[in-house]
């Protein structure tokens, strides 16, 4: 049921402000400045020996892994990381019985993820799932887990559900953090930023028009740049993914420092840079990055705070707390790949050569 959208797209990246509220909805306990995860099956004693995080999941959901892996470091001070599940699994990984390993999937199904499970699991490890499908096959092969609740998520492409997992990391990372060393201010000023997320996911959305009418600006670029630093980084990612999924544009996806140590050479007209820009501690290298590509004569559509001159164009989203930056960000970006995707008449729900899931390896 397309519920008046062309699009199951469309109508998964309008769904996102009901699928927040729905992954925060009963876990927030306010007397504490904390959260409750009733499935996690980790109790205090264990979380506080966790002595590292390692993320595991494919595409999107690595992706959302990677700004997973950022939250618990910035919130729970524990070292944390993010890798694709199938690199993972090749490379005969150590596996430490203090590290807590996590794996994500949309589908629950993702051959490679479940794969790696498994293997932790013959070797000891303890692994949790942050998982979309009740009842699904990493659900079950999990130890504990928190669901991520976008409801059913129909386009081939990930959105509600890469934005709720990165929600569901945050609830994550609070709670590891409150019961180490993130102060009850700190629990509180985290958890008023989540109760903002729906609506200003709302606010962003009505936004729409401009993001369309941008769309036609860069929809005949012959490549693409992404980029961003720290928080910045998985959400370029992130889009540059959507947009090639979907557009079938060529896109690329680098930190912002990285440009001059090579991929500078690809700038020009044709070759625009989307720059994700908060107003955060990297605000003016993040400024010098762009001057760099100005200087080359390059586009820039900036995803910023507030409107950067050195861009052509900017996507303001509104602020919120510093770690929870890249939720709002990605918003416009899926957006504008979808906008992209219409106005170039592909196929949006079923890119060519895609699938849902990928149950086989
Ligand atoms: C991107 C996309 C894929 C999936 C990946 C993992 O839009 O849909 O990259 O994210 O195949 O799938 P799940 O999350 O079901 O394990």
């Amino acid at each position: 049921d397309l519920a008046g959208h062309d699009t199951y797209m469309h109508k998964e990246i309008c769904e996102q402000a009901d699928a927040v509220d729905r992954v925060l909805r009963g876990r927030i306990e306010d007397r504490f400045s904390t959260v409750h995860l009733g499935g996690l099956n980790l109790d205090a004693r264990e979380a506080r020996a966790v002595r590292r995080v390692k993320i595991l999941g494919c595409g999107t959901s690595y992706h959302a892994g990677m700004i997973g892996a950022q939250l618990i470091e910035e919130l729970a001070r524990v070292p944390a990381d993010a890798e694709p599940a199938s690199e993972f699994r090749y490379r005969n990984p150590v596996v430490d019985p203090d590290t807590l390993y996590v794996a994500v999937s949309q589908s629950g199904e993702t051959y490679d993820v479940l794969a790696a499970v498994q293997e932790l699991k013959r070797k000891g490890a303890r692994v949790l799932g942050v998982v979309n499908v009740v009842g699904s096959a990493i659900a079950r092969e999990t130890d504990g887990g928190i669901y991520v609740h976008a409801g059913p998520e129909v386009c081939v492409v990930s959105t509600k559900c890469f934005t709720n997992t990165v929600v569901a990391f945050g609830l994550l990372a609070l709670h590891l953090g409150r019961i180490r060393d993130l102060s009850v201010a700190d629990g509180r000023r985290v958890i008023e930023g989540l109760r903002r997320l729906p609506d200003q996911i709302a606010e962003m959305l009505r936004g729409e028009d401009a993001i369309r009418t941008l769309a036609k600006e860069y929809a005949h670029a012959r490549s693409m740049m992404f980029i961003g630093r720290v928080r910045g980084y998985p959400v370029a990612r992130e889009a540059a993914l959507k947009l090639k999924e979907v557009s079938y544009i060529h896109a690329e996806a680098y930190p912002a420092s990285e440009l001059k140590h090579g991929p500078l050479a690809l700038i020009e007209p044709e070759v625009p840079t989307v720059a994700i820009v908060p107003d955060d501690e990297l605000l003016e290298k993040n400024r010098a990055a762009l001057e760099e590509i100005k200087a080359r004569e390059g586009r820039i559509l900036a995803v910023a705070h507030r409107r950067q001159d050195k861009a052509d164009h900017t996507i303001v989203v509104p602020r919120s707390e510093p770690e929870l930056d890249p939720i709002l960000m990605g918003i416009p970006l899926q957006l504008l790949a979808y906008h992209t995707a219409l106005e170039l008449g592909r196929d949006i729900d079923k890119p060519r050569n895609l699938a849902k899931s990928v149950t086989v390896e």
